[in-house]
């Protein structure tokens, strides 16, 4: 039996149509229920629906086989998966934002320190670091375009799709830190155990896209 992980929120919409151009029908009521998953009997698939964060670490321990999960938080989280596909949709990009007033004058070349609110800690860790920007990381875990707002940090990374959000909250982007789509994950021991099943799996999504 193959174990899909499927993503909760902006990417789950995709990855049903994804899959049901490739012939893989998931059912219907996953989308209005909260039972977390689904076994088709007839395809001998499990799909499980799992919090986008939680996805990398399902597919690495092995229990699910295979896994959705956006660039954003694979490079986060740096675990140790097969990553076969890129699927081409969920694309965002992952910025650096502060309010409209401060972005008038600022360029953050010009930073020696600074202090953000993200999501994403180590990859903001990272990227400062490299531009031997001291930086200081404060973790949260959504609405981060708040954290100006309440004056808890004037500067946040954060995903961009429309930029509605940011818009929203009077804040702009002043550095484009990376590009993120969403990315078939597969367990590096199912490759090996359920190989003939996983090559069939991919080469069907590999033909939908
Ligand atoms: C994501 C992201 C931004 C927003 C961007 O948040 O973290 O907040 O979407 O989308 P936009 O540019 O189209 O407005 P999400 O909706 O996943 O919720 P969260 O903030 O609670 O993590």
């Amino acid at each position: 039996m193959l174990k899909i992980a499927l993503t909760k929120g902006k990417l789950f919409d995709c990855a049903l149509d994804l899959f049901e151009k490739a012939g893989i029908i998931v059912f219907k009521e996953v989308k209005n229920t909260r039972k977390l998953s689904f076994l088709d009997k007839d395809k001998n698939i499990e799909f499980s629906i799992i919090r986008a964060f939680d996805v990398p670490t399902y597919v690495e321990y092995g229990a699910c086989d295979i896994g959705i999960a956006g660039k954003d938080i694979l490079l986060e989280q740096n675990k140790d998966l097969y990553e076969p596909l890129d699927l081409k949709f969920g694309h965002c990009k992952l910025v650096v934002a502060e309010p409209v007033d401060i972005a008038r004058n600022d360029n953050i070349y010009s930073w020696s320190q600074v202090r953000i609110a993200t999501k994403y800690p180590h990859i903001t860790e990272k990227y400062f670091s490299e531009k031997g920007i001291q930086v200081e990381v404060i973790k949260l875990y959504g609405s981060v375009e708040l954290a100006p707002l309440m004056g808890l940090s004037e500067r946040i990374v954060d995903l961009v799709e429309t930029g509605k959000t940011l818009q929203e909250n009077g804040l702009v982007v002043i550095e484009e830190m990376l590009d993120v789509t969403a990315r078939l994950v597969v367990n590096r021991a199912s490759f090996k155990t359920k190989d003939k099943e996983i090559s069939k799996f991919l080469n069907i999504i590999k033909a939908a896209l």
